[in-house]
């Protein structure tokens, strides 16, 4: 488990002209619907998106890496291949959406564990613009609200210890390896 969850690192170039089988990812989804959900209402629904032409259409739409200054994100032929899109489902919500983001947490998880077990990576989008929804025709109970991009990795991510400093800053090296600093366990269990 302790490797599998150190391998999960969000990804953000891939090999673009490999498919993921349509079965492989309703695999990844069956994941999501397995998880913890608060008053198990399972609020979430996704939407595969694996065709070049909606690919292409959705990706103007997304923000990559924003510590990634000058970075503008992946480069034709480093695009993702398949996309899921997390529509929260208002008609199923008990209550307020508070829990529900939770809930998509847990989901999104299982979905980049499950990935990466079959050496696929991905990255969840929060920064997308909301007029990607008018792609689509949405009823509106449902509500546009992470884009998960996927594919097979082509970039190495490492993971080391925040400095002194605790920067958390993610940044590339000269070789193009991509370094995600994270808190040391001492500094997040708390000793009151
Ligand atoms: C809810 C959520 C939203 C995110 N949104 C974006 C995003 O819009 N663009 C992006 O490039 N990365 C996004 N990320 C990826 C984070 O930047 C990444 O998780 C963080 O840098 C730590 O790297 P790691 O996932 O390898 O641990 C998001 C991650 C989460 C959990």
């Amino acid at each position: 488990m302790l490797e599998l969850i150190k391998k999960t690192r969000t990804i953000r170039r891939f090999k673009q002209d490999k498919a993921i089988p349509e079965e492989t990812l309703k695999g990844l989804i069956n994941l999501a619907r397995l998880g913890g959900s608060a008053r198990n209402c399972q609020p979430w629904q996704y939407l595969v998106v694996t065709d070049d032409r909606e690919c292409n259409s959705i990706f103007p739409y997304i923000a990559w890496a924003g510590y990634l200054s000058d970075w503008k994100g992946p480069s034709e032929g480093e695009k993702p291949s398949a996309y899921i899109l997390c529509l929260l489902n208002k008609e199923w919500l008990k209550g307020n959406d508070k829990e529900a983001w939770f809930d998509l947490g847990l989901a999104t998880q299982n979905m980049l564990l499950g990935a990466m077990e079959q050496g696929i990576g991905g990255c969840r989008i929060g920064a997308f613009s909301p007029k990607m929804a008018d792609l689509y025709k949405f009823p509106e109970h449902l509500q546009l609200s992470l884009v998960i991009a996927l594919g097979y990795p082509v970039e190495t991510v490492v993971l080391e210890d925040t400095g002194q400093d605790g920067d958390i800053k993610y940044y590339r090296d000269n070789e193009e390896i991509h370094h995600v600093p994270k808190r040391p366990l001492a500094d997040i269990i708390l000793n009151l």
